[in-house]
């Protein structure tokens, strides 16, 4: 008898971590890799700020160390839903926020709450690829709306509109958003609270980047969602620089009180069955949200720089477009003319010939087409200066071979 294999796993991938054997691959060859693939800000010039790490290690020494409760201790909700009335102006009761071993955990966690086979999540696109994969594991699915390039990657709410069917069980909202680094306005956000009001689906608002805002002013979609169910998503790892340690949170902001139990319910089910978060990162976790905050205004001001230093170098080639990221580390590029098939080519070769890692477009969904890569301007600048110089140069390689 042959062993068996669970089918749901069939449509699951991560697209960010999929080239990785090939990095190996081209590094054990003695070329250096440039890494501009994975939103890690502790992979480069940035740190955990001193007093987060002593708060970990003072919650050890004293004793956190035992299982704590599944949902989170209960003076990190406090902190929570303090820092959320400060950063968003809205009310959460610390009752209905659950701690997660990071926002991964917290995505997988609501799409089960919601989903069943053959029902249907409405992800942004290009989106987060968590968004994308997980519904698969439920035999569900994830459908693509639109955003529009041309006008910063704000999301269509007529291709939204237009895809809502009787199988819709959530939509997500990724604002700002990864991979375009895109802050939605007040307007675009107000119209996707309409829609979703108008045909009661719940909104999943994942607020992870936040407090990264480079330019302009972050509006908070649960501010503005006076009569909707939304659920919130946010975490420690791209503000409070804690990456490594799986810190998140969820939090249910339901104004008509009718489905809030029943949520926590759905979630805390399936946290019990993991038992509970690392227990001293949590009371890490309350230092970091009532600590200084000053790492976060450091953070800005280095990446506004790298920021314009990416965009210049992209501004200079013909080949290369971009919208201007206004939050996030991400950037999302656009590749014009005919020189290469598709992303994905342009991104296996780039790597190879040139040792320079970034993600192809489309792994992030397929309707902003195929030709895009999305890049982290976190390393410092003569970094992004080696890696852009390697890409015009492949580039120019190119253009000679076709003009061959
Ligand atoms: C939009 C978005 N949501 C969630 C996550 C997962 O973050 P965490 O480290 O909290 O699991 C990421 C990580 O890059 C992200 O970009």
């Amino acid at each position: 008898m042959d062993i068996k294999y669970s089918k749901s796993l069939e449509k699951v991938s991560y697209v960010i971590r999929e080239l990785v054997p090939i990095a190996k691959e081209v590094e054990k060859k003695g070329k250096k890799i440039i890494y501009l693939n994975i939103g890690d800000p502790l992979k480069y010039d940035f740190k955990t700020p001193s007093h987060i790490i002593d708060a970990y290690y003072e919650a050890s020494v004293k004793g956190h160390n035992y299982y704590s409760e599944s949902q989170g201790i209960r003076e990190l909700r406090n902190a929570i839903s303090r820092h959320i009335k400060k950063i968003s102006g809205v009310d959460v009761d610390p009752e209905y926020v659950i701690v997660t071993s990071g926002v991964a955990e917290a995505i997988n966690f609501i799409i089960r709450v919601f989903m069943d086979p053959g029902e249907e999540i409405l992800v942004p696109s290009p989106s987060y690829p968590s968004y994308i994969g997980s519904p698969y594991l439920y035999y569900g699915k994830a459908v693509e709306y639109r955003c529009i390039e041309d006008e910063g990657w704000r999301p269509d709410v007529d291709d939204l509109r237009d895809k809502i069917n009787e199988r819709t069980r959530l939509i997500v909202v990724v604002n700002p958003n990864n991979p375009t680094g895109a802050l939605y306005s007040h307007k675009a956000l107000r119209e996707i609270v309409d829609i979703a009001a108008e045909h009661d689906i719940p909104i999943v608002s994942d607020e992870i980047y936040d407090q990264i805002i480079l330019d302009g002013q972050y509006t908070s979609l649960s501010s503005i969602a006076k009569d909707n169910l939304v659920i919130g998503l946010n975490g420690f790892s791209k503000a409070y620089l804690m990456t490594g340690w799986r810190l998140g949170y969820i939090y249910i902001n339901d104004p008509t009180d009718r489905y809030k139990d029943d949520i926590r319910e759905g979630i805390l089910r399936q946290a019990r069955l993991r038992l509970c978060v690392n227990t001293p990162v949590q009371y890490a976790g309350i230092a970091a949200l009532e600590g200084p905050q000053d790492h976060i205004r450091d953070m800005i001001d280095k990446l506004r720089r790298r920021r314009d230093l990416m965009i210049k170098w992209i501004d200079e080639n013909e080949f290369l477009t971009t919208q201007r990221p206004d939050a996030t580390f991400y950037m999302f590029p656009k590749i014009i003319n005919g020189l290469f098939r598709d992303d994905r080519e342009f991104v296996i070769n780039l790597l190879k010939e040139e040792g320079v890692f970034i993600v192809y477009g489309s792994g992030f969904g397929k309707l902003s087409g195929t030709m895009h890569f999305r890049a982290v301007f976190l390393p410092r600048d003569e970094i992004i200066n080696e890696a852009m110089y390697r890409m015009s140069r492949f580039i120019t390689r190119r253009i000679r071979m076709v003009a061959k």
